[in-house]
């Protein structure tokens, strides 16, 4: 995996900004994995502000979210496609029919699951894929213990992350205990990966994620078997990693 360490936020998201870029310039009808949180914000500004001058365009691109909250409808404030709508897809020229985010309230989410893999499937795979990390290692809600080859399903969620999320939720009974999530597996098909930290709240997951071993406990380690996955720290989320890293990634050509 190639590490790049950035100053700052702001030079962490214009890098990620770019990857994105670079794939919808090369292939208009890309496929991009998408991810909520706090980190992938800035690079969402970012995205939105290239389409506003006409430097990116939308019009082609398919999207699919790794995770959705179950329970919650999309119109409520905390829900992923909801989060999702009013930080990037309203504000950029994508068609909302081109855009997936799995379905929480599905009778069957074990159907809707395996419909959401068809359907990555059928658009020809994801391009590139989005991430942040989990001060647990987590990756999307593939929670550390998840089995490294897993597809899309239910995951509970951990107490530790249940706690992260609460700030955005009035009350800690208010949090769901539950998401449908993209799998390790699932996620480590996409030909490009782009994993995000930021602050000094990742600093231990990432040196685990790094510079540690491939093992369930820290989902962010298997990243280290892609092929073509980069991961764009910060510098005080990158203020464990022992290796000496570039600031700069080497440009290499997506895989079409
Ligand atoms: P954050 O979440 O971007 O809000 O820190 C990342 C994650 O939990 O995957």
């Amino acid at each position: 995996m190639e590490v790049i360490v950035k100053e700052d936020y702001d030079q962490l998201s214009r890098l990620a900004a770019e990857e994105i870029a670079d794939v919808i310039k090369r292939k208009p009808q890309a496929v991009i994995g998408l991810a909520t949180g706090s980190t992938p914000l800035g690079t969402y500004k970012e995205l939105i502000r290239l389409c506003r001058e006409k430097r990116l365009d939308f019009g082609r691109v398919v999207t699919f979210n790794l995770d959705e909250y179950v329970g919650l409808p999309p119109t409520h404030d905390q829900s992923y496609r909801y989060f999702m709508n009013e930080n990037l897809f309203n504000h950029i020229n994508i068609r909302k029919e081109n855009t997936h985010v799995p379905d929480g309230l599905a009778d069957d989410l074990a159907a809707g699951c395996r419909d959401y893999e068809e359907q990555i499937r059928k658009s020809g795979g994801i391009d590139l894929q989005l991430l942040g990390i989990g001060g647990n290692g987590h990756i999307a809600f593939n929670e550390p213990g998840s089995s490294l080859g897993s597809r899309t399903r239910v995951k509970t969620l951990t107490e530790k992350t249940r706690k992260d999320n609460a700030r955005f939720f009035k009350s800690m009974d208010e949090v769901p205990q539950y998401a449908v999530t993209m799998g390790i597996g699932t996620i480590m098909e996409a030909r490009r990966i782009v994993l995000l930290a930021s602050g000094a709240s990742k600093a231990d997951a990432l040196a685990a994620a790094v510079e540690g071993p491939v093992t369930a406990m820290c989902p962010a380690s298997i990243l280290q078997m892609h092929p073509a996955a980069i991961v764009v720290a910060d510098k005080a989320a990158a203020a464990k990693l022992k290796g000496a890293y570039p600031f700069e990634p080497q440009r290499v050509p997506p895989k079409k």
